[in-house]
């Protein structure tokens, strides 16, 4: 969810709207706002759906009626509860004193919902968020903390189990916001007179760059004038304070009709600021990195976790890491990972990999590794997030804000760090020499051009996009690193255009996705190189004659000049030559803008596809 509050000299609501705006990435099932009036009233309207339909609803109601310079809001993904306007946040108590937007969930909330229950509170929603608006209201009220507003907010936290971040108002303190936090982002943004409380720096760039990251259990007062930091027991507390480094352009969409169209035609400076500055003096280094060289070459296994586009990074990187490092390399989604219990011990190595560095599956995956004392590296996009603040080491993916919803130039940094992290195991470990080292890096830091050259003739992918956009399905094929990739396209064209789609390894065909084969039935193929594993690429092009002939219609992505494809292919499209373990980084870009294409032509919203959030920080 995506949160926002602010206390300051503007009118709130616009404040709040603009935020919620930039924000909106991390979930559009409802969106809500309140507004303190200043004389004791807290106007409140959400709304089910897009931030769109929130502004129109607060059209017809009379902005005027939202006049005030503190309020908050909220971008909803819905956990608890449909995405219907009563479960939309804020949520309020009985009184309507107190409002509270929540990003997480509070695992307790059926117990201190009954316990409301019990007392005679009657639930407006089906939310978990809605219980702590109860108990802060009833916690001002009377008792030990009664007209005490902070220690009230403090007092609740310290009740809840979960993952949270919270942002309260209360109508009779209409001067300040609290925001607390637990396993959840937060980050205040300082300006001149005025205050920001949010989950993410995009909601407050446009006013301001001086931020504070709030800690774990550390609850924050905001008001015009300043910003004041606890613990959950109200001792002194201290953020960490930094300056945002990138700029509202970077976040804006520079033209494109959506995000994700600019991110795919940014996806070479990523690369290159992702490699950027790792190779110093003839070795390759990392960002942060609080393990010994020791510690690196004692690493006798590595396990990859991660989720979603990330997870086929790691399986991309599978292939790098075990052939340069000699180390068996296992690759797991971060969901299954930790229960299960997997074989770790001090000398694992644990790659958490997540562009946003908040992912609640990756981050437990984390905890649990470090818990079994491995060792954990972290690759992200998001300076200082919660991932890598609880690893050992870390690697940032300089890739820049990602707001479409599915990773393209994220996932491509993500492959070159891994494959940082694979080179600096090998040079630790002594597999490979330094020249050898050097002479990887050096193919790496080609593939910015490579992927350029590629950019260049995406016309006709996307012909070929709409020509089949009315199919029914579309598989993808690969070997090696082109099964993750083949993986990894059909993600795409299932969180974009909602179509069946499935990758498999195309030797596997013929053990049972061959019968899923019929006439017309695109299949997209992505080649080997011809000059790399020569049996790699005659394999392939067996199993597309075998597709062929059952009248499937074959889409191929072959490497420039790889005239044995041809005949099979119906649909050719041509890549730049790479080495084998560099081509996943070429040769998913075809497959990002065909699946957008499709998309489009479909009449769908790309950056925002149904049901799916950028960041999904639940379990
Ligand atoms: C969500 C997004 C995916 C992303 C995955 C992992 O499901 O929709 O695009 O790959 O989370 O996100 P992370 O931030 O951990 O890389």
């Amino acid at each position: 969810c995506g949160i926002v509050g602010y206390v300051g000299h503007r009118q709130a609501l616009d404040v709040v709207l603009g935020g919620l705006r930039r924000l909106e990435y991390r979930g559009y099932d409802s969106a809500g706002v309140a507004v303190l009036d200043g004389a004791g009233a807290l106007r409140v309207q959400r709304k089910a759906g897009r931030l769109a339909n929130l502004e129109t609803q607060l059209d017809a109601d009379d902005r005027q009626a939202f006049a005030g310079t503190a309020g908050m809001g909220h971008t909803r993904w819905a956990t608890h509860g449909p995405p219907v306007d009563r479960n939309s946040h804020p949520h309020r108590d009985a009184s309507h004193a107190v409002a509270v937007v929540h990003n997480g969930i509070i695992e307790n909330f059926a117990e201190l919902r009954a316990e409301l229950e019990a007392d005679g509170v009657e639930l407006a929603s089906d939310t978990d968020t809605e219980t702590a608006a109860h108990l802060i209201a009833r916690a001002y009220a009377d008792g030990e903390f009664a007209g005490d507003f902070e220690a009230s907010v403090r007092a609740v936290c310290r009740r809840l189990e979960g993952a949270f971040t919270l942002v309260v108002t209360h109508a009779e303190v209409p001067d300040k916001i609290i925001a607390a936090r637990r396993s959840s982002p937060l980050v205040v943004g300082v300006g001149e007179g005025e205050h920001f409380v949010a989950s993410d720096v995009a909601a407050f760039i446009e006013h301001t760059r001086e931020a504070v990251e709030l800690g774990q259990d550390q609850v924050v007062v905001i008001t015009r004038e300043g910003y004041q930091v606890t613990d959950f027991a109200g001792e002194p507390a201290q953020g960490k304070p930094f300056t945002v480094d990138w700029d509202l352009s970077a976040a804006e969409k520079g033209g494109h009709e959506y995000f994700m169209l600019k991110e795919i035609e940014e996806q070479p400076d990523a690369l290159a600021n992702t490699l950027r500055g790792h190779f110093h003096n003839g070795r390759i280094t990392l960002d942060e990195q609080r393990l010994a060289d020791q510690d690196l070459r004692d690493i006798d296994k590595v396990f990859v976790v991660a989720c979603g586009s990330a997870y086929h990074s790691g399986l991309v990187a599978k292939y790098a890491i075990e052939h340069w490092c000699r180390l068996p390399v296992e690759v797991e989604l971060a969901s299954e990972f930790r229960y299960r219990d997997p074989v770790l011990d001090r000398d694992t190595l644990v790659v958490a990999v997540s562009q946003s560095g908040e992912t609640m599956d990756t981050l437990e995956a984390v905890r649990h590794a470090r818990e079994q004392k491995a060792r954990v590296l972290a690759v992200c996009n998001t300076n200082g997030a919660q991932i890598p603040r609880e690893s050992d080491a870390v690697l940032y993916t300089h890739a820049g804000p990602e707001i479409g919803v599915a990773s393209t130039k994220a996932f491509l940094a993500q492959i070159a760090a891994n494959y940082l992290v694979g080179l600096a195991l090998a040079q630790a470990r002594g597999t490979k020499y330094p020249d050898e080292v050097a002479r990887e890096f050096a193919d790496l830091a080609n593939t910015p051009a490579a992927v350029r050259k590629t950019l260049a003739t995406t016309e006709q992918v996307r012909a070929l996009g709409r020509e089949i956009a009315d199919s029914k399905a579309v598989l993808f094929l690969g070997r090696h690193v082109g099964y993750p990739v083949a993986l990894e396209g059909a993600l795409k064209l299932k969180e974009l255009a909602y179509m069946h789609a499935e990758g498999f390894a195309a030797g596997e065909l013929k053990h049972g996705p061959i019968a899923l084969i019929e006439q017309d039935l695109p299949v997209v193929v992505v080649m080997p190189s011809p000059k790399g594993r020569a049996v790699l690429h005659s394999k392939l092009v067996s199993n597309i004659s075998e597709i062929q002939a059952r009248g499937a219609r074959t889409i191929v992505i072959a490497e420039e000049g790889d005239d044995a494809v041809r005949p099979y292919a119906d649909s050719l499209i041509e890549i730049p030559a790479t080495s084998t373990l560099l081509q996943p980084l070429v040769a998913t870009v075809p497959l990002q803008v065909l699946a957008a294409e499709i998309a489009r032509s479909r009449g769908y919203d790309i950056d925002k596809p149904r049901n799916l959030a950028k960041s999904v920080t639940v379990e």
